[in-house]
């Protein structure tokens, strides 16, 4: 071998090592990017990208969903009652850990009709709790909470997601939300046109009353307000009636058995230049796992996507009946039908966990025919319809989105992500 033989095939050799290396370097390079993700901007990348690449059976109507659609149809339309107190000595004793009610039950559409229809007795302020509430009684001795309107369904409330005060048509889209993904944890809730002056003031005890005021029109007729009592009312932000003194309002079952709060993991801060750990570490369930039971974990993933769809971000605190968790308190949701904060599915992106009945849930009723059942299914409510067609756009386009995090996270974790618990 001469001289120029040795250099070219020590040139050829390294050539190939560094062609070699860089690829090693580049392959790895390409996985240090794809998992984990190092941002939420990254994350939402990937997610937009996944959208654009859904499959068709994520954005057709699956034929299963009629099965579902019959069966809930049938089991939520109004029926007449005789005694109310005998349907609620039933519905007390329906509660289990955190299931509500059941999934189907000839009793359900006489109970609602008691809501909607019972006269009210006796009213107190609700202290507890930063939002305005009522407690009410109603004929038949079953108490209930209420809360009032503040604003019309098509307002846009701008700044942070936890804004504003409660929507009180987004708590009754909760519960046929948690009926139709059978998520059974939230309250039983109606909507109903009360009276400020005749089923408030004067069934109201002295303190309530005090927290009203009353003003004379010139016409002769008088105009009634409510600011009541809790951590953020006041005299200046009242709630006032129609000429004839009525308000939209709705009826929210309590709950019966001990309840415990708990802070949420993914609670914000609250504060605009201060970030929650959460919202920087993609890692940040690595930890929790440990932590905490996989079944909590995954009651707090189906809260995020029930979060998700509503676009309730002021979940800082859960409520939990029997070590499982509730969703009360759904009034902050459907504040803005442009936006949706992702971040609220921080717990499902962040863990890639899910429960696996809730993913078949999820797949029944794509299409959109998710909206169109709830829209169905509260037509015969006091306050139908309960949201702009612009929230229903906003609710179908997000339940894209879940499929779309799922998917990244089939691809990440495979099917070991689905749990049964
Ligand atoms: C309803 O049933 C209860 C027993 O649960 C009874 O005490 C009450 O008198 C009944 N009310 C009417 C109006 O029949
Ligand atoms: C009385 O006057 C008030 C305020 O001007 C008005 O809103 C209301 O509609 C009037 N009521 C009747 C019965 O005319």
């Amino acid at each position: 071998m001469n001289k120029r033989t040795v250099i070219i095939i020590v040139a050829l050799v390294s050539l190939v090592c560094i062609a070699v290396g860089a690829n090693f370097y580049f392959m790895y390079y390409l996985n240090a990017e794809e998992i984990p993700l190092s941002s939420t901007r990254a994350l939402e990348n990937v997610i937009r990208s996944k959208i654009r690449h859904l499959k068709p059976s994520y954005l057709n109507r699956n034929p299963r969903f009629f099965m579902y659609r019959n069966k809930l149809l049938k089991n939520y339309k109004p029926a007449a009652y005789e005694n109310a107190s005998v349907l609620w000595d039933i519905a007390n004793w329906w509660p289990h850990e955190n299931e509500i009610y059941p999934q189907y039950d000839s009793s359900m559409g006489q109970l609602l009709q008691t809501l909607r229809l019972e006269p009210i007795t006796k009213v107190y302020n609700l202290a507890r709790g930063t939002q305005l509430k009522l407690l009410m009684r109603l004929a038949n001795q079953q108490k209930i909470i209420f809360k009032p309107q503040w604003y019309p369904r098509d307002i846009v409330i701008d700044g942070p997601v936890y804004g504003g005060k409660d929507r009180h048509v987004a708590e009754v889209y909760a519960f046929y939300l948690g009926a139709v993904l059978d998520f059974r944890s939230t309250p039983i809730v109606v909507g109903r046109i009360v009276n400020l002056k005749r089923d408030i003031y004067e069934r109201g005890d002295n303190e309530l009353q005090n927290t009203m005021t009353i003003t004379p029109e010139e016409n002769g007729t008088e105009q009634y307000c409510l600011f009541g009592k809790c951590h953020y009312c006041n005299e200046e932000e009242t709630v006032c009636g129609d000429e004839k003194n009525n308000i939209e309002g709705v009826l929210i079952y309590i709950i019966p058995g001990q309840l415990s709060k708990k802070r949420s993991p993914w609670q914000r801060t609250y504060k605009d230049d201060k970030r929650a750990p959460w919202e920087d570490d993609m890692n940040y369930c690595k930890a929790l796992k440990g932590k905490m039971e996989t079944i909590r974990l995954l009651d707090l993933i189906d809260v995020a996507i029930f979060d998700y769809l509503i676009q309730n971000g002021d979940r800082h605190h859960y409520e939990t009946r029997e070590e499982r968790v509730v969703l009360i308190d759904n009034g902050k949701a459907f504040g803005n039908p442009n936006k949706d904060h992702l971040d609220i599915l921080a717990p499902l992106y962040q863990c890639c966990l899910l429960r696996a009945t809730t993913w078949e849930r999820l797949q029944v009723f794509s299409g959109g025919v998710l909206t169109e059942l709830i829209d169905r299914l509260s037509k015969h409510d006091a306050l139908y319809p309960l949201i702009t067609d612009k929230h229903k756009r906003g609710v179908e386009r997000r339940l894209l989105v879940v499929y779309a995090v799922v998917e990244y996270c089939l691809d990440r974790e495979g099917e070991k992500m689905l749990k049964n618990l």
